[in-house]
């Protein structure tokens, strides 16, 4: 079977996965492929309202981790069915900036939900649609803090949304949810270094796309 045109780009925060995306969807453009490009939680009406409440919304502070969980697959059911199966059945690529890993890393590694719980309910919200490759963007989670810190307006911890203000010993385990993704299933989830320039890591990137689908 061919691999599914569907990539995702993973990683913790601010390791730049949405100007890499962005790269890449030129990259892919430019060769004559139709793109898209989506991003979780989020890419559609619900997905975006889901996303507000995850990250911003008063209203969500505090929530459990239980609740937590079913909000990211709630925006993912959605994303799949009405974006992604549909884009993919016309021969489109697929762009995701974070899919499943994210929960498998989050909500498994970060939160430590039970991992075989977190499984079956990501199974059940992508219904069989996995990404031919997903990029993990790797970055120790200090340097992430600073870039974090100088992109956050107005500047300071105190405007961290919900989930960039766990403390660090969360993004530590997620860091190291994400490598042992990567050993694993090596066959699709790969470790992108990101520590270097954008134009660095965008052509680490496309070497990673160019190789496992033979551009
Ligand atoms: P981002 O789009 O800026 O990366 O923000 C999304 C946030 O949500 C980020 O902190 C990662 C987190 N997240 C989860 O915890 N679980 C998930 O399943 C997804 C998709 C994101």
């Amino acid at each position: 079977m061919a691999l599914s045109r569907f990539i995702s780009l993973e990683g913790g925060e601010a390791v730049g996965k949405s100007t890499q995306i962005t790269r890449l969807a030129e990259r892919l453009t430019k060769l004559g492929h139709k793109t898209i490009v989506t991003r979780e939680p989020g890419g559609t009406p619900l997905g975006e309202s889901i996303r507000h409440l995850l990250k911003h919304a008063p209203e969500g502070r505090g929530m459990t981790p239980e609740a937590e969980l079913l909000l990211f697959l709630a925006s993912r059911a959605e994303l799949v069915r009405k974006v992604i199966m549909p884009a993919l059945d016309q021969g489109t690529w697929v762009l995701s900036d974070r899919f499943l890993d994210s929960t498998t890393v989050y909500q498994g590694a970060g939160r430590q939900l039970p991992v075989e719980m977190v499984q079956l309910v990501n199974a059940f919200a992508v219904g069989g649609y996995l990404p031919g490759l997903t990029l993990v963007l790797d970055l120790e989670p200090k340097e992430a803090r600073r870039r974090q810190l100088k992109r956050t307006k107005p500047a300071g911890e105190g405007n961290f949304d919900r989930m960039e203000a766990e403390p660090t010993d969360f993004f530590d385990r997620v860091r190291q949810g994400y490598l042992d993704l990567a050993k694993t299933q090596p066959q699709r989830v790969k470790i992108v270094p990101a520590a270097g320039s954008i134009e660095k890591t965008a052509d680490a990137v496309w070497k990673e796309v160019a190789g496992v689908f033979s551009l």
